[in-house]
């Protein structure tokens, strides 16, 4: 629909609005009382500068809460509280005057080397859209527009901004598309922020097949799509693919070329009218929807350090050692930099100034009236081998002076960021050093991780007994940790992403990060535990792992198939929480696929939910699956779509992807979309096909003797694979093609 203001607005000024103003503002039109607007990031919190743009956070930026990263908040599988941060986020934007808060991140992670990680839920699509649909929702509801980012196919930050992502569509469809494609049909964001990378050659910002075929097209977007920050390399281009506004500002250089594409014929002005159009509309609706700009700062403390809580996975607890007894027991050493120095934000353009920033230290010393010790341990940076030694020597001798050790380690900011990936998965060899020099002392260890992205944990589970995994938890992460450490919280989260036991056994490991300008998606739909439970490969953490403080049991499960010609199931089961105290429990249900047509991953989740009991009680869950639970995305023939094919399917309902409480099987009778004959469908699939084999027949006994031969079963098994080219001219056909046109005729008209 076309905006009303489109008709008093010049062309150079329709030309100036598909291009930002500055660094972070839309342009502005006071001849027709036209505002800017205000787009800043970020995904865990408002980054709003005070003074001097910068991209990578470098710059001061007005206090506002940092909540945990997405790699925390995924590890929560929990949309409501995921819509209540959104919530918070848009009450904090609109304080400061954002129309636009840039995210949710959803970009699935290929990867665990990708340095973005810490700001992308999971490896399964099925979380990460779940979960962004839930921000989007929190984030608009105060009139604050969102941009689902970054699409698509932006899984390094290895050559971002030209390398070509070359994957085929099924992996698209089925892996790196369906978070933006849950969001935007769930949730309809105001905006979307396309990709630097191409996508299979072409850049996402030129991309008409991603940006208008797909995203409106197949998807209904409404909003408009922006750029990513100096994504756009041809302005015209962009506006012809569906680019509705490049950002930042290109000064005159977009809008000037616009001009001139206009005039010159070459770009339709209804194209112009139409990306202008949706960006008025679009600010139009946000300034409408607009909450009451009040917060109180210390409720966002409080709902960061639940969510911190939330997201935290325990990995292990040999001898249910956590929680600790904050009274009862003896020294606590408290052991690693980042007590001290949290580490609880991700590097780059998400990071910002927080409200307030809690240390796990001061949290444990105020949590327990037993002694505490601190040591640091190590450095967060390179240090000279003598100061290393010193500071080795007197976290062991605290060591073994104490009862336990809760030892901090994690990712410096100098190992993971956005601007560069990772090159291995280790924790920092000083830090693996002092581990190792600490289960020497004999003394039990609590290890507490503090990385945005997944490190390997050979030596870390070896040396302690307990692993409680906390991501980058946000300004309240250390706090989170006391409450987790003592208690007086459980760790709620469970695995949104794999913990391998080696950076050889992830699925991309032989095409990371890529070859002169491309990466191929080698492992095409095979990412995450996709690839692990399918290879049967182990693991050291499986997806949807987590231990909590109590335990649960899963009874009565039961899946129901209403009408078998309808690709759809109802999965319920009783839920018994059968400990001592109240905890969260994330029941899982993945569908497997044993007999296909294509291949397919050994499962999939398909349906989550979240429960939280009181010791004893119990609750019923009920999931629905719908028919994209059983789907696969077919690009065969003229029209590629969803496919369900009929036949057996395997439910699995489980604590996570490895710890599957009941499987069940069931039959679907789902019809089976006609193959589409053509010159080069086989003897079979003509044979089986329900007007094909008619018109077949009728060939045949027309050839006489000659089509005598095909009438034997015998032949028809052996030659079953022939496309009917070939057999054609086995039996002396000479028109071929017209011989097929024929036959195709007489399909379409028995049809
Ligand atoms: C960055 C990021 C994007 C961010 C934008 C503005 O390059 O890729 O996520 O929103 O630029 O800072």
């Amino acid at each position: 629909m076309t905006h009303p203001l489109i008709d008093q607005l010049t062309l150079e000024e329709k030309a100036s609005l598909v291009s930002g103003a500055t660094f972070w503002t839309t342009r502005a039109v006071e001849r027709v009382g036209l505002e800017a607007a205000t787009l800043t990031d970020g995904p865990h919190g408002v980054r709003m500068q005070t003074a001097g743009a910068d991209q990578l956070g470098i710059n001061d930026s007005h206090p506002a809460t940092a909540f945990p990263t997405a790699a925390a908040l995924g590890s929560t599988w929990d949309a409501e509280l995921l819509e209540e941060i959104g919530r918070a986020l848009g009450a904090e934007s609109r304080r400061l005057n954002v129309d636009v808060l840039l995210g949710p991140g959803v970009n699935i992670k290929r990867s665990p080397l990708c340095g973005r990680n810490f700001e992308y839920f999971s490896e399964d699509p099925l979380i990460a859209g779940t979960l962004a649909t839930a921000w989007v929702k929190g984030v608009q509801s105060q009139g604050v527009g969102a941009s689902l980012k970054h699409y698509a196919a932006n899984n390094q930050e290895t050559d971002r901004m030209r390398i070509s992502a070359e994957v085929d569509e099924r992996t698209l469809r089925e892996i790196y598309f369906p978070a933006f494609e849950t969001t935007v049909k769930q949730a309809q964001p105001a905006t979307l922020m396309c990709s630097y990378n191409r996508i299979n050659g072409t850049y996402a910002s030129q991309n008409h097949w991603l940006l208008t075929d797909v995203l409106r097209g197949d998807w209904g977007f409404e909003g408009y799509v922006m750029s990513d920050w100096g994504a756009v390399a041809d302005p015209v281009a962009a506006v012809a693919a569906g680019l509705d506004l490049e950002m930042p500002s290109s000064g005159e250089r977009g809008p000037k070329a616009i001009v001139q594409a206009v005039q010159a014929g070459t770009l339709d002005e209804t194209v112009l009218d139409k990306a202008v159009s949706r960006i008025l509309t679009t600010h139009d609706r946000l300034r409408a929807a607009r909450s009451e700009t009040g917060f109180e700062p210390q409720a966002h403390h409080e709902l960061a350090r639940r969510a911190a809580a939330a997201g935290s996975v325990l990995l292990k607890n040999q001898d249910g050692l956590l929680p600790l007894s904050p009274e009862e027991g003896g020294r606590i050493a408290v052991i690693g930099e980042f007590a001290l120095t949290p580490r609880y934000q991700g590097a780059g353009s998400s990071h910002l100034n927080p409200t307030r920033l809690d240390d796990a230290l001061t949290a444990i010393q105020a949590a327990t009236s037993r002694e505490v010790v601190f040591e640091a341990g190590f450095r967060l940076e390179d240090t000279d081998q003598e100061d290393a030694d010193v500071l080795l020597a007197a976290a062991v001798e605290a060591a073994g002076e104490a009862e336990v050790v809760i030892a901090f380690l994690g990712l410096p900011d100098a190992e993971e960021s956005e601007g560069f990936d990772r090159t291995h998965l280790a924790l920092p060899a000083s830090q693996l050093q002092l581990l190792q020099a600490l289960r020497q002392t004999g003394t039990k260890i609590v290890v507490v991780l503090s990385n945005g992205s997944v490190v390997t944990l050979g030596e870390v589970n070896d040396a302690a007994a307990a692993v409680l995994e906390m991501w980058l938890g946000g300004q309240a992460g250390g706090s989170a940790a006391a409450d987790i450490l003592f208690g007086v919280t459980e760790p709620e989260g469970r695995l949104a992403e794999t913990v391998p036991h080696r950076l050889q056994d992830t699925p991309a490991f032989v095409n990371w990060p890529g070859n002169e300008g491309k990466v191929v998606y080698g492992e095409r739909v095979y990412v995450g535990y996709r690839w692990y439970d399918t290879t049967g490969q182990d693991v050291a953490y499986p997806f949807g792992h987590g231990l909590g403080y109590t335990t649960f049991s899963y009874s009565d499960a039961t899946v129901t198939v209403a009408d078998p010609t309808v690709a759809a199931a109802v999965v319920e089961v009783t839920v018994t929480n059968t400990g001592q105290r109240a905890g969260a429990e994330v029941v899982q249900v993945y569908v497997a696929d044993p007999v296909s047509g294509v291949d397919r991953p050994q499962h999939e989740l398909r349906a989550f939910a979240k429960v939280r009991l009181a010791a004893g009680d119990s609750q019923r869950v009920r999931l629905e699956l719908d028919e994209r639970a059983f789907a696969f995305w077919s690009s065969q023939g003229s029209s590629p779509g969803w496919r369900v094919e009929p036949g057996e399917f395997v439910v699995e309902i489980g604590a996570s992807s490895r710890d599957l409480r009941h499987t069940e099987s069931i039959t679907l009778d789902v019809a089976v979309p006609p193959v589409e004959l053509g010159a080069e469908s086989t003897y079979e699939e003509w044979a089986t096909h329900p007007q094909g084999q008619k018109v077949l027949q009728e060939f045949f006994d027309g050839l006489g003797e000659a089509g005598s031969l095909w009438r034997d079963p015998e032949t028809a098994k052996l030659l079953g694979n022939m496309p009917m080219r070939s057999l054609l001219s086995f039996s002396g056909t000479t028109d071929i093609q017209g011989t097929i046109s024929g036959l195709l005729e007489r399909v379409a008209q028995a049809g």
